[in-house]
């Protein structure tokens, strides 16, 4: 079945955040994928220092209700579209929402290059799009990343 999909970065207001970031995350991550459920919608969540970059899949006229209500966010602005295209397949079929935080908080060399990639200020292009969530992709799809992220 055809899906679309779109791909987008956006810088964090981090003083919009209403609770401790853990908490904001949590929190989010379960309204977020929710929502998502209903929607037929999936996809990932990178967070780095200074931005998120997300991908969202599904119906086309959902994703883009989806993209129209996290513009709305005012944690979120300065958004830039890295791609949105039809596709034939789902990246990530069984994650409502999967997440990872890139901050060097989370450990100053992992995902190193990554986070660099994703934070730098100049723009990304599809394929470096494309490449960050692949990544994990194929973790999620061999069964190496489970947990909170899947279709629970
Ligand atoms: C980084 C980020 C990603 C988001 N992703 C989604 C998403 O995939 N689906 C969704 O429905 N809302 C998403 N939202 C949340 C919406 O912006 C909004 O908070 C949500 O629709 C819930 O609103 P409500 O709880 O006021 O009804 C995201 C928000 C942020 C900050």
């Amino acid at each position: 079945m055809q899906v679309y999909r779109i791909c987008y970065r956006a810088r964090i207001n981090w003083l919009r955040l209403r609770l401790c970031l853990s908490d904001e995350i949590e929190h989010s991550l379960s309204r977020i994928r929710q929502i998502n459920r209903r929607a037929g919608v999936t996809g990932a969540l990178l967070m780095t220092d200074n931005y998120m970059i997300q991908l969202l899949e599904g119906d086309t006229g959902r994703v883009l209700e989806t993209l129209y209500c996290v513009m709305g966010d005012p944690r979120l602005s300065d958004f830039e579209a890295i791609f949105h295209e039809p596709s034939r397949d789902r990246l990530f079929p069984d994650s409502l929402m999967f997440f990872r935080d890139l901050t060097e908080r989370d450990g100053p060399k992992r995902h190193a290059q990554l986070r660099s990639l994703i934070d730098r200020p100049s723009p990304l292009s599809r394929q470096e799009g494309l490449d960050a969530f692949s990544t994990f992709a194929d973790d999620v799809a061999q069964g190496r990343l489970t947990n909170g992220m899947m279709m629970i």
